[in-house]
């Protein structure tokens, strides 16, 4: 008791608050999500994520080669498909020379030890912008789930190392896995965004690859944020189903969930800092209201103390940056 137990012993000094610091940040935690396009040459500014490409597969060679001499060790690419390449089965995502698979093939020569991850969904592919196969207006679960296991087996024979499936259609980690084991791909791994909510922080995301669903909505398929216990209902079943890696998305306003996660499962769990976050950060910083490097460092950290053990983040290159000040 006071003033026996005086708690501001433990923060007196750097030296004595870094011994009992319970959380830490690296870059190997870190997840790079990069955005591919068509075409020779063009690395352009997505115009709602500051400082954020879009970039042609030349560029993409330096970006990865980047990232691997900064300490970044991962990636997880998207594709934005030319808008006469979609279709209602998001056919285009199947085509072995497809975008997705000269990405994969091209990060694997320019930088063999990274980690490439892909997104696996339909709707930068979907002529109606939807993670599913559309008709009379319903998004359909199982036809879809079949297209996806092609989809994420069209990725690993182009040597991913993990695919990443976004869409939320019930059982398609079972389908994969078992597509995936049938062709003798028993190394190539699951991350599943197996909690991911029907979310307005993703703006910015579907303006980067053109993906906005041209009706309605993905409250169908993405989970309802009203709700908590869901999450553990999703993500218990895609461990069963065979996910290796889960993810909770998006992440700020989501550690609640991460926490609940963090405390009855033991498979890793991601986080995703989603694009409408970054946005918020980048715009706020360009106002001059918060200090970005300083809030990016505290946010991240939040995400590992709820237990989150890795993080998909755009702000991933700037954390190398910040974690040498620190
Ligand atoms: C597509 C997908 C989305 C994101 C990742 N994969 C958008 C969506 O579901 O509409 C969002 C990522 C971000 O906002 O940074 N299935």
């Amino acid at each position: 008791m006071y003033p026996l137990k005086r708690n501001r012993r433990l923060r007196n000094t750097q030296s004595i608050r870094s011994l009992v610091q319970e959380n830490h940040l690296s870059l190997d935690d870190l997840i790079v999500p990069l955005f591919v396009v068509e075409g020779a040459k063009i690395k352009e500014e997505i115009p709602s994520m500051p400082d954020y490409y879009r970039m042609t597969l030349d560029f993409l060679v330096d970006e990865v080669t980047e990232l691997w001499k900064l300490g970044l060790k991962s990636v997880l690419l998207f594709v934005k498909v030319p808008e006469l390449l979609k279709d209602n089965k998001g056919t285009e995502a199947l085509n072995p020379k497809g975008l997705m698979q000269l990405a994969i093939k091209t990060v694997k020569k320019a930088c063999p030890e990274m980690l490439v991850m892909t997104d696996v969904a339909l709707d930068p592919y979907s002529s109606f912008g939807h993670d599913g196969i559309v008709e009379e207006g319903e998004i359909l679960n199982d036809a879809t789930k079949e297209i996806l296991a092609k989809m994420a087996l069209s990725h690993a024979q182009a040597g991913a190392d993990f695919v990443a499936p976004s869409d939320m259609m019930d059982g398609r980690v079972e389908q994969i896995r078992e597509l995936l084991e049938a062709e003798g791909f028993h190394h190539t791994g699951i991350l599943s965004y197996s909690a991911k909510y029907a979310s307005s922080f993703y703006g910015p995301f579907r303006d980067a690859l053109d993906s906005a669903p041209g009706f309605g909505d993905k409250k169908t398929y993405q989970m309802d944020f009203h709700n908590r216990k869901e999450a553990i209902t999703e993500t218990t079943l895609d461990i069963e189903e065979g996910a290796d890696i889960v993810m909770v998305k998006p992440g700020i306003a989501y550690l609640d969930i991460i926490r609940d996660l963090a405390e009855q499962i033991e498979t890793p769990i991601a986080a995703y800092q989603v694009s409408g976050e970054y946005a918020m950060l980048k715009a706020a910083a360009a106002k001059g209201w918060i200090d970005y490097d300083a809030v990016v460092y505290e946010q991240l950290i939040a995400f590992k103390r709820a237990g989150a053990s890795l993080i998909a983040t755009y702000t991933a290159k700037d954390v190398a940056r910040i974690l040498d000040k620190v």
